[in-house]
């Protein structure tokens, strides 16, 4: 049964398993306990591709600056709660200063929707130039304190195919690993690869993961067999897993496959019965924050 409840404002979240909170990551996170969460796997919204039309959403900043100073401060919450020897998985995808990024004809039923969608090219940048997202927004994580420990590229062996004639059509995304301090959680022989000649030996930083369409969803999801060696490197059976932006809830899922909690934040009430639904007969609760 999916339980729903109203906390009180500026109220402390008790923990008590897992649980979907209804809401801004920001603001929920600023009311989980500090050093709660052994492990955030997380993909916030692109910049500049989609809008919602839900006020506090991600995504829409004027600049690519803002967005990353808005991540950054979000991330810097999500350290708080993170154990000293927990760490952030992170996600996030890249775009051009012109074309593939969500331009769409204005809407006529609801004008005021539709701006806003296709910021204007950033200063510096040139029209057809890589923005570069993953890494200013890594490079922001390190000078606020984090250890960049690895970047994984996550190459999509079915990735859609792109008409471009000048450039390599893109097949691949990357997934950042930042811990809060120098020593923390590994287990590293959780995570092995097979060997090319049997056996199996250490992970290394390609995953090749195909992705899968969520029916429903209208972003990207994880594949689950992206974020599961995430968990099981970073956490232990019981360990409590965080995503600030649950989406469809595809940590929720895998947590409960592997036995460990979770705690997901998604602002969109949409996504939020997506999730519930997706978990349902899984003990989750939802509970709703008060404006
Ligand atoms: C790329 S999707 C995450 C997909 C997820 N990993 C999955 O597997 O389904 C990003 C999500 O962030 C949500 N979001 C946007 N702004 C937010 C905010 N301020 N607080 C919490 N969630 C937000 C969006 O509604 C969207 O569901």
């Amino acid at each position: 049964m999916i339980e729903v409840e109203r906390i009180a404002r500026q109220e402390t979240i008790a923990l008590r398993g897992s649980m979907l909170f209804e809401g801004d990551a920001l603001t929920v996170l600023r009311r989980l306990p500090a050093t709660s969460v052994r492990c955030v796997v997380t993909s916030p919204p692109y910049w500049g591709l989609r809008d919602y039309g839900i006020a506090e959403q991600i995504g829409l900043e004027a600049s690519m600056h803002q967005f990353i100073n808005r991540l950054v401060a979000i991330f810097t919450e999500v350290k708080r709660v993170l154990t000293e020897d927990g760490t952030l998985w992170l996600n996030i995808g890249d775009g051009y200063t012109s074309g593939n990024r969500g331009y769409r004809a204005p809407d006529k039923k609801n004008p005021a929707r539709a701006m806003g969608v296709r910021p204007e090219t950033p200063e510096g940048l040139k029209p057809k130039d890589l923005l570069g997202i993953p890494w200013r927004l890594a490079f922001a994580l390190q000078d606020d304190g984090w250890y960049l420990r690895s970047d994984i590229v996550w190459h999509k062996p079915n990735a859609q195919p792109e008409s471009v004639k000048d450039r390599p059509a893109r097949a691949h995304e990357y997934l950042f690993m930042l811990t809060r301090s120098e020593r923390y959680f590994y287990d590293w022989a959780a995570v092995r690869e097979p060997a090319d000649h049997g056996g199996l030996r250490n992970r290394r930083s390609v995953w090749p993961v195909n992705t899968r369409a969520f029916a429903g969803a209208h972003f990207a999801t994880f594949p689950t067999e992206l974020i599961r060696p995430c968990i099981l490197a970073s956490t232990q059976p019981g360990d409590y897993v965080l995503d600030p932006f649950f989406g469809s809830g595809t940590v929720g899922l895998v947590c409960r496959q592997e036995q460990r909690q979770y705690l997901g934040i998604e602002l969109n009430p949409e996504y939020v019965t997506l999730a519930a639904n997706r978990l349902q007969g899984l003990e989750s609760q939802v509970i709703r924050i008060a404006a």
